[in-house]
């Protein structure tokens, strides 16, 4: 190829990629970063001004504590930054296998495998339990990583509205190997799952039931063990428990638990666990002190549950579209793109950081302000952050809403939902993260 044919390439794919960006920003779907001054708080600094941030999922504030810090920087000291390898070259060390050994006692199952995002540990678990052949039947409001993990495992893959849609699903699909996939507690919507009747439908039809329990662990249940625990849904109920350390543990990373067969699998087999650098073992210090942190000090559970029933009661008096949600995730129904994007502008004008979250990361019509309340508030935040709300609504000119708001669009048929894996991709009907 000549140098000038080179150039007109380019010249083309520049336009090509202009002309998509000039369609999100008509749309209200750009996306742009903001830039974070210092470590995730409640006060923040953000393009150099003080605001209350809304939007971490930092619930307990424990990102921050001096004794998460401290194991991080003296792990750090002693094993360096990097892991330096994959966990099955050189790159496991003595810290991965304390955590590993810590989370299995703590949630009741025989082993737990660390990986280094909640992302990879998705793509790793699901396409190394099933593939081309096998069924993965998915919560519709599951998160992106889950999606993309039915996607990448070559299996048909349907998406189902309740469990009532799962249970006729699982009918149909008898006779394949069945994977049950759902979120613990809904990144997006704040609501827990239905788990004790998805345990008991994949009990009596033979599925595989697994949970991504990411924002559920340190929150819910006894012990901040999660939502599988608050309902006392054993390894035998949920054979396959997904948890992250980047939310309520204040670290990054996660894991993947349940037998001991099931462990040694991914081990051999998930791509995303054998194919990169295994987690900074300051990393997992870190959150072995978080796990230290969650016992010895309940109190911050209770003090996020006392804020999280303030902002309820606030945002129910001044008659704002609230999702029926009891977790820290408590997103605000809007609609429009434009509608939730000039919310978290009018916020963030009045000191508070709330991000807008729309399409396609939302179904359409969807489109909402995602708070996140965290333990480290103060009741005084939250108090000024709905006298925002309530000036921007009034302002707006949105009728007050009583009662909960719903993030399932009516339109949702069941006959859309039940399409084979290569189809989800064209369905207009099913949000696509
Ligand atoms: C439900 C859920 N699962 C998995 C992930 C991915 O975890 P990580 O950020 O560790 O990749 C997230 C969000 O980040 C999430 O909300």
């Amino acid at each position: 190829m000549t140098g000038g044919a080179r150039t007109s390439d380019l010249g083309d794919l520049g336009a090509i990629l202009r002309a998509r960006l000039q369609q999100r920003r008509a749309a209200g779907l750009y996306r742009s970063l903001r830039i974070r001054g210092g470590p995730t708080a409640p006060l923040q600094s953000l393009d150099g001004r003080a605001v209350v941030n809304f939007c971490s999922n930092d619930y307990l504030g424990l990102a921050t504590h001096p004794r998460v810090v401290e194991a991080f920087r003296a792990t750090a000291e002693s094993y360096g930054v990097g892991a330096g390898a994959a966990h099955l070259v050189s790159g496991h060390t003595e810290v991965h296998a304390a955590l590993e050994l810590r989370l299995a006692q703590w949630l009741g199952r025989e082993r737990a495998l660390v990986f280094s995002t909640g992302y990879m540990a998705n793509l790793g678990a699901v396409s190394g339990l099933v593939g081309p052949g096998d069924t993965i039947l998915q919560d519709r409001l599951n998160h992106a990583s889950l999606l993309d993990a039915g996607r990448l495992s070559g299996a048909r893959m349907f998406r189902y509205r309740d469990p009532g849609h799962l249970e006729r699903l699982l009918q149909r699909t008898a006779g394949a190997s069945r994977l049950v996939v759902t979120d613990g507690v809904f990144s997006m919507d704040g609501h827990v799952a239905a788990l004790p009747r998805l345990a008991e439908l994949c009990a009596r039809e033979a599925a595989w039931l697994m949970v991504d329990d990411a924002h559920g662990l340190g929150v819910l249940g006894p012990g901040g063990r999660g939502s599988t625990a608050q309902y006392g849904l054993d390894q035998e109920a949920v054979p396959i428990l997904v948890g992250t350390f980047g939310k309520a543990l204040g670290g990054f990373g996660a894991f993947v638990a349940g037998s001991a067969a099931l462990i040694e699998v991914l081990l051999q087999q998930a791509r995303t666990y054998l194919y990169t650098t295994a987690l900074p073992p300051a990393v997992a210090a870190a959150v072995l002190a978080a796990l230290d942190l969650l016992e010895q000090e309940p109190e911050r559970r209770e003090r996020l549950q006392g804020l999280i029933d303030r902002f309820r009661s606030g945002a129910a008096a001044l008659g704002l579209p609230l999702s029926a949600s009891e977790t820290p995730i408590q997103p605000l129904l809007l609609g429009t793109p434009q509608h939730a994007v000039s919310a978290a502008e009018a916020l963030l004008e009045a000191g508070f950081w709330v991000a807008a979250i729309r399409p396609p990361t939302v179904p359409p019509g969807t489109a909402r302000l995602r708070i996140t309340l965290s333990a480290a508030h103060t009741p005084e935040q939250v108090d000024g952050l709905l006298e925002a709300l309530g000036r921007w609504h009034r302002a707006a000119g949105i009728p007050p809403v009583a009662g909960e708001a719903r993030s399932q669009p009516a339109a949702f048929g069941e006959r859309d939902t039940i399409l084979p894996h290569h189809d989800v991709v064209q369905d207009p009907d099913v949000h696509q993260r």
